[in-house]
């Protein structure tokens, strides 16, 4: 495993930047034995990224046995089309996913199965249409507008630094919780903001105990801290609900936003959400829409602060955007160089990397080089799209940013299964348009005001929670342009 003294320091390649990551581990994936699995859990628990084998970089897939459970980690893209797409009813979410989602957001969207999931799935994929989405952009921009000073202005009182990952999690809540509620909520917004970070800090992990297969009415003691924030932020959506529902009753004009759009579902002839669905589908909005964004952007800044010459040049795109005669839903489109640099950035540090399914039966597959792949029932499938996007077989430079790899010509060469930062299949994001939205508005409003450069005295460590984040956050020196 990667020491803290062992670091590797970032480095130029050719001008290119990159960014300092944890290395391989050199072990062979067969040593991943009974005896050695006590201290893979405990990287894995710390930090999965330290854990991954050199092999996962190089094989089109590797299996390794752990506690008796088998697992296999695919990053080849046939191969994921097949388990993810064409045999896909032969796999299921892992129990170790389940566990943790669950903890934090019951049966909502991301973590709901069977029946239930098929008819959220149905009834929200309205919601969030190109026509849909675009509603809400001149929403996104306006709360930007209206917070992203106080956010980031208390850099001021600090010698004009300012640990950027918490204030961009603010950011992106404030901006997703004003397209869920209109911003109809009364309790302080730190609060909140404690209480989501809390939640996705100290719930959304995996416990030890998940990985032995303990059930689940054995406490988790990484996650009781939790527990609590979880159960504020319910209360407090249900109050909301309870409030729009009473407005709705009495004829009122709703906002036009997420909660009135799932009270809404039923108006035709669709089941209704019960008001325990729609809590937990809000939940799960809070859960997995904001804070992936928000280290997307981290780490973009990052990126940027260290490649001039990239930042220069969005510097460049951004300023000759005019901000007030383009509608901010066409601002991706006008913004080619900004939505290559982000998604260059999802790239190398993938918000949401760990996508696990388990095997419900045996399966098998040939590869068009004709090797068989046998996975056994009960497998542990893992599609890591860490490895995935650093793999040596698919890129070039893998470890180096390089934005243009997204534009033009380049960009179509990209395989349909070897970029996924917003999963794949039928359970692929479906926020996706929307976060793409969302950071485009960011990123413009951001870069035309601020300039960020890296003030941290080591550099940002990346850890595995359910999102990449930088271990002691992204400390930046902020200037106004
Ligand atoms: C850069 C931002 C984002 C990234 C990288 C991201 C990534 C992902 C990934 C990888 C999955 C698939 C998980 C799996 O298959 O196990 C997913 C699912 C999901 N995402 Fe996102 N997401 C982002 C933003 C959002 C936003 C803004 C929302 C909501 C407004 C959202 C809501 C969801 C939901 C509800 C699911 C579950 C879908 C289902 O299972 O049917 N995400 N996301």
């Amino acid at each position: 495993m990667v020491k803290l003294k062992d670091r590797p320091k970032p480095r130029f390649e050719d001008d290119r930047f990159i960014a300092a990551v944890p290395v391989p581990d050199q072990r062979e994936v067969d040593d991943y034995r009974w005896y050695d699995g006590f201290s893979t859990i405990a990287a894995i628990a710390n930090n999965p990224l330290e854990s991954f084998n050199a092999a996962q970089y190089r094989d089109p897939y590797t299996q390794y046995k752990m506690f008796g459970t088998d697992f296999c980690v695919i990053n080849c893209p046939e191969l994921i089309h097949h388990c993810f797409v064409a045999n896909r009813h032969n796999y299921k979410f892992s129990a170790i996913r389940q566990r943790i989602l669950r903890a934090v957001i019951g049966d909502g969207l991301i973590s709901a199965e069977g029946e239930k999931w098929q008819h959220a799935r149905r009834a929200m994929s309205p919601m969030f249409t190109p026509r849909n989405v675009k509603v809400f952009a001149e929403m996104m921009k306006q709360t930007t507008l209206r917070e992203m000073p106080a956010v980031l202005e208390a850099a001021a009182d600090n010698n004009g630094e300012l640990e950027i990952a918490n204030p961009m999690a603010a950011l992106t809540y404030l901006v997703l919780s004003d397209t869920l509620f209109s911003g109809d909520i009364d309790r302080g917004k730190n609060e909140i903001l404690r209480d989501v970070s809390t939640a996705l800090l100290y719930v959304g992990r995996p416990d030890p105990l998940d990985f032995m297969g303990a059930p689940d009415w054995v406490p988790r003691l990484t996650r009781l801290r939790g527990l609590k924030a979880v159960k504020n932020l319910r209360e407090m959506i249900a109050e909301l609900t309870r409030i729009r529902k009473t407005e709705r009753d009495r004829g009122d004009n709703l906002p036009d936003d997420f909660l009135t759009r799932l009270l809404q579902v039923g108006d035709d002839d669709t089941r209704s959400f019960s008001d325990l669905e729609v809590e937990e589908h809000l939940l799960a909005f809070i859960g997995a829409g904001h804070e992936t964004t928000a280290r997307a952007l981290s780490w973009l800044f990052y990126l940027l602060s260290n490649d001039t010459n990239a930042r220069d040049r969005l510097e460049a795109e951004v300023d000759a955007l005019d901000i007030d005669a383009v509608p901010p839903e066409q601002w991706g489109d006008q913004l080619p160089f900004a939505l290559a640099c982000f998604e260059e950035t999802m790239r190398l540090f993938p918000p949401a990397p760990f996508i696990a399914r388990t095997a419900i039966e045996k399966d098998q597959f040939t590869r068009t080089d004709g090797d068989t792949i046998t996975i056994p029932k009960g497998t542990n499938l893992i599609l890591n799209t860490w490895q995935l996007h650093r793999h040596k077989s698919l890129w070039e430079h893998a470890d180096a940013f390089i934005p243009e790899r997204f534009m033009g010509e380049a960009r179509e060469k990209i395989g349909r299964f070897q970029y996924l930062p917003f999963g794949v299949g039928e359970r692929v994001c479906i926020g996706q348009r929307f976060a793409m939205q969302e950071a485009m508005i960011l990123v413009a409003l951001l870069a035309r005001r601020y300039r960020f450069e890296y003030a941290g005295s080591d550099v940002p460590w990346p850890k595995l929670r359910i999102t990449i984040q930088p271990e002691n956050g992204m400390p930046m020196r902020i200037t106004r342009r």
